[in-house]
Order: structure tokens, then sequence, then C-alpha cells
């Protein structure tokens, strides 16, 4: 992988005292599938409408193939293709209709006009239903004919927002057929979606996004191999921080962990088998070295000390772990 396509740098977006896009920056390859991996409202539309030139970032650069795309700006969006979240189709037209109008807004006209709507209805496999009404079509279908109305001026680089999202399974898969039969040409991609799956199959490398800011950024299996050994969450209840009242009657602030609960802490912290172990809102958080082990441990001790167990989880070794690791949070709620 060598030039950049894609160069981001403190990229933010700001409404009134509200940050949406808070300070990203990242670069992307010639020739690489990027993934915008995060839940919904972490920024991603927002952070793609401002690398397409949708609308200006409150601050920071946006550079496409060593253009800047606030100076270059119409030379810079020739070589983006955006596939937005909204799909806008005329629904009484065909496919092929509508790939055509979509054509001649880029300036394609005559024979090359009708080779290029013909090669990206192949390239997304509507060929065989080119010429039915858009109005017919599953969502999917016209999913993918959005695809390939943002591929028909052949684009260095191309964006899709969120392109599976309410698609059935038929034309997710001619989706990812699209975008690595897309990316095996050359052309570099940026694909912002929720599901972790996806990042991990088709993205290079992945950058997670949460509340306007990236969080993690690195290949699928680079943030996997963070997850070290695995990661144990453990809710532990001693008793003690039920309620204003605690133990003896005596007063005692919401949250703050009993003297069992502690111990617990620290008797995990001291055995091999972990790394390091953490205390938020009675959840203790495990880093382990062999997750197995660890969780034999946390259940001798707890049980020596008679603490109880709340909830128990094993982050599995996937993005989706990644992210309820970094955030607290699941991807999808
Ligand atoms: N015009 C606007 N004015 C104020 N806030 C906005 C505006 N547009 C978006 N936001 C806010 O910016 C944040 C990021 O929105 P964005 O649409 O980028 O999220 P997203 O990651 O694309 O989510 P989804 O997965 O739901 O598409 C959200 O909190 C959203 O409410
Ligand atoms: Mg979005």
């Amino acid at each position: 992988m060598s030039e950049p396509v894609l160069v981001v740098q403190y990229l933010k977006k700001k409404y009134g005292d509200f940050e949406a896009v808070r300070g990203i920056s990242f670069r992307v390859s010639q020739g690489e599938i990027f993934g915008l991996l995060g839940p919904n409202g972490a920024g991603k539309t927002q952070s793609i409408s401002m690398m397409t030139g949708l609308f200006p970032p409150t601050s920071g650069q946006v550079h496409i193939c060593g253009l800047d795309l606030s100076q270059d700006t119409n030379a810079a969006k020739r070589k983006v293709g955006l596939v937005p979240q909204e799909l806008a189709l005329y629904p009484t037209l065909s496919a092929r209709e509508n790939l055509m109008f979509f054509g001649r807004i880029y300036g394609l006209r005559g024979k090359e006009l009708r080779q290029r709507v013909s090669a990206m209805l192949e390239v997304v496999q509507l060929t065989d239903r080119a010429d039915d009404a858009v109005e017919k079509y599953s969502g999917g279908m016209k999913r993918r004919v959005n695809i390939a109305a943002g591929l028909l001026h052949e684009p260095e680089i191309l964006f899709l927002d969120e392109p599976t999202v309410g698609v059935d399974p038929q034309s997710r898969n001619a989706i990812f057929e699209s975008v690595e039969a897309l990316n095996r040409t050359g052309t570099s991609i940026v694909y912002t979606t929720h599901y972790m799956e996806e990042a991990e199959r088709l993205c290079h490398r992945v950058a997670i996004i949460d509340e306007g800011k990236i969080i993690a950024l690195d290949t699928p299996s680079g943030l996997i191999q963070s997850l070290g050994g695995g990661v144990i969450q453990v809710g532990l209840d001693d008793g003690a921080v039920q309620g204003p009242l605690g133990e003896f009657g005596t007063e005692r602030q919401a949250g703050v962990p009993g003297k069992r609960v502690l111990q617990v802490v620290e008797q995990v912290s001291d055995l091999a088998s972990v790394k390091a172990a953490s205390l938020s809102d009675g959840l203790l958080k495990i880093e382990a070295h062999r997750a197995q082990e660890a969780l034999i441990g946390v259940l001798e001790i707890t049980n020596q000390l008679d603490v109880r167990i709340t909830m128990l989880q094993i982050l599995e070794p996937n993005l989706e772990g990644v992210f309820l690791h970094l955030t607290g949070k699941k991807l999808r709620e």
C-alpha cells in the first residue's frame, strides 16, 4: 500500500456547544478498505459528509489524492464517489435510466455513458433486472443501484455509508462482493458500519468511532489482539453498597464499594493468570493472560470472601468485544 488517497486531520463538526465530530485524524492508503465502525450517533455520517465535501468542517483538513478539499474543491470532489445512507432514486425509472441520469450529471455522454452504466450494473450484479422500474426493487437492490451511481465517474475513493442497513441477505452478499471486486481493481474504500462482522470481513483497517472520537485504529486482528488473553467483566456485590444505608446502618455514598469487594479486586490482581484488574461502579474488569484460569481464580476468591456475582461476561475475541472493552457499551443496544 502506497500514497495516501485520503488524509484527514483534526476534523471537527460543532453545532453550537455540541461536537458531533471531535477532532478525528487518519489516513487511507491507495487500495485500502478502511472501516469506520461505531454505534448510532457516533459521527460516521457527519464525518463522511465532511470528507466528501457535502458541507465544510468547523475545523480541520481533508486532502484527497493530495488535493486540499477546501481549496481545490471541484478537482478533489471528482476523485470521490459517495453512496449516502439515504437513498435518492427516481422510483418510476429503471435502474439503467437512473444511472444514465446520474452519469449525465457527472458529464458522461453517448457510448461512454452507456458502457459505464452497463459495467457498473454488472459490478453490483443487477444486469438481469436493469430495465425494471426501481419501485419494484427490494431495499437491497435499490441500495445497489445507489452504489453503481457512486461509481459512474470512476472515483479513486468510494465512501459507502452503512450500505447494508435494511438489506436482504442476498443483496448484502452482492454488496460485499462488489466492494471486494472494486477494491481488487484499485479503488480505495471508506466503509461505515455498526456491524462488526462486516468490518472484520471487509476492512484492512478499522477505526472504532464513538461519540465523535476515534477510540482505536488498527487492523481487525490487531484490535482483537488488544483484548490479549481475554477480558472478563464481573459484577460484584457484598451487600455493602445497597442503598444509602450500609452494613451497620452507617451512611454510605452510593457506588462506594464495600471492603470485601476491594479484597476481591486485590486478590484477583495478584493472580498469575491476570494481567490487570480494575473496579468501576461495582464492575470488576479483568484483563487476563489466560481467561479460563483467571475465571476459576475469580470464582474461588468471590466464594471465599462471600461476595455475590451479579453479572459475568467473558468478552469474545471479536470487534464487538473490543468495543465493549473500550467503551463499556454494546455496539448495538
Ligand atoms: N444538523 C445537525 N444538527 C445537530 N446535530 C446533528 C446534526 N446532524 C447530526 N447531528 C448529531 O451528530 C451526531 C452524529 O451523527 P451522525 O449522523 O454522524 O451519526 P452516525 O454515526 O452516522 O449514526 P447512524 O449509525 O445512526 O447513522 C449525532 O448525535 C447527531 O444527532
Ligand atoms: Mg449515519
